[in-house]
């Protein structure tokens, strides 16, 4: 999602559907207050946070939300689906409508996901840059070996986006069992990965992303706030 920071003139302009010629007479006359301050500039940049009223109509009063949710397996991340019930309609939450995801997960994969209105927060989030590692455990249908491990920190190529993956680190820990770390997420990364020993995933649950932690008072399906540590634990771009 593209985060909607810009000009203030441009907000106004097609907000209230008049002329930038309009927008230059508003603000001369003092009509427009950005976060309680009489705004003067057409040029002024905003952010969605930023709280704009037209003489005593509000024209944007958004809150930052971040939530966490426990996503169940069978629950599609999305924000409508014809077919299966949404992660947004799991979310214990007012303005649910108005948050979006950062960073998916599959049909039947489970654990941590992160949702919020802050585009700049999830871009950051999100962003390769950033090297936030999103840790995963992985239940296979066939026994790992150390093969594995030397694999997935070379990299893998995917010829059908022409990109060979980070390197990524994996540590088996059980016959069955692998915590794998990645900075990236390719669409369906982790089974593609394992697609290349013919080893079919069977289990894939997600963890942590970055220092945010799946909370384990979290059943599947519940969700809760992050704290503003949690929030303030991904740095913005
Ligand atoms: N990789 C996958 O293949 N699926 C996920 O849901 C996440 C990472």
């Amino acid at each position: 999602m593209q985060s909607k920071r810009g000009r203030l003139d441009r907000f106004l302009a097609t907000t209230l559907q008049i002329h930038r010629k309009s927008v230059r007479e508003l603000l001369l006359a003092k009509r427009v207050l950005v976060d309680g301050v009489v705004a003067r500039e057409m040029d002024m940049q905003i952010h969605e946070f930023s709280h704009i009223v037209f003489d005593s109509l509000i024209l944007q009063a958004n809150t930052p939300e971040y939530w966490m949710l426990h996503k169940p397996v069978g629950v599609v991340s999305a924000t409508k689906d014809d077919e299966h019930k949404t992660v947004i309609e799991l979310l214990d939450c007012a303005a649910r409508d108005e948050l979006h995801i950062a960073g998916r997960l599959d049909l039947n994969s489970s654990g941590l996901l992160l949702l919020t209105n802050d585009s700049r927060w999830s871009e950051a989030l999100m962003a390769p840059t950033q090297k936030v590692d999103k840790v995963y455990r992985v239940t296979l249908a066939n026994p790992l070996s150390e093969d594995y491990i030397a694999a997935f920190a070379e990299g893998m190529y995917f010829g059908f986006e022409d990109i060979t993956t980070q390197p990524a680190k994996l540590k088996i820990l059980a016959p069955h069992v692998a915590e794998v770390t990645l900075r990236e997420g390719k669409y369906h990364q982790i089974k593609r990965m394992f697609g290349r020993f013919r080893n079919p995933v069977v289990g894939l649950h997600r963890l942590s992303i970055g220092d945010i932690f799946l909370d384990n008072q979290l059943s599947p399906g519940e969700s809760r706030p992050l704290t503003a540590k949690e929030v303030a634990s991904i740095s913005l771009c």
